[in-house]
């Protein structure tokens, strides 16, 4: 029996592609080129009101890539055993989140956009909501 590991350092930070253009920049995400799965889901968070916390769970098979669209934040990333801040604020990095990672979105900026590409369509089952149910499931999960 092999334990199906899932640590931060598996959630890397991406420099994305940037067309320079004095009249304005353009990042391109594309599916099959850019990202390392299936694009199913794109959605974003905006009109964050200052002081507030997103997130605060984990996903048991999503993966993610997060990008400050615009403004800046911090992603908190808990893998059960180790944690790391990872800080967003610039439009041409992506930080990847693979399945089995706690995130807290915190210390948004004013305007911020975090946008999110994700692996697949939302499913309310794919959450782990409560830490620690997650550490458990951190514990518990493995393949042959
Ligand atoms: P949630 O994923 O908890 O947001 P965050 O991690 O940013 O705090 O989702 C908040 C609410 O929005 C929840 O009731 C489910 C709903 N939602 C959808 O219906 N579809 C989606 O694709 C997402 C991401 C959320």
């Amino acid at each position: 029996m092999r334990k199906l590991v899932s640590d931060i350092n598996c959630c890397d930070l991406y420099e994305l592609s940037k067309i320079h253009n004095p009249a304005g920049n353009i990042t391109v995400v594309q599916p099959t080129v850019h990202l390392p799965f299936r694009l199913r889901r794109v959605y974003y968070l905006y009109d964050v009101p200052g002081g507030s916390e997103r997130g605060g769970h984990a996903h048991k098979n999503l993966y993610q890539l997060i990008v400050a669209a615009s403004g800046s934040f911090d992603v908190l990333l808990d893998d059960g055993r180790n944690k790391k801040v990872v800080y967003l604020n610039r439009p041409y990095y992506g930080l990847m989140i693979v399945p089995g990672i706690w995130r807290e979105i915190v210390n948004f900026s004013s305007g911020a956009i975090c946008l999110v590409l994700a692996s697949d369509k939302y499913n309310v089952a794919d959450y782990l909501r409560d830490y620690n149910e997650f550490k458990q499931y951190k514990n518990d999960t493995s393949v042959i």
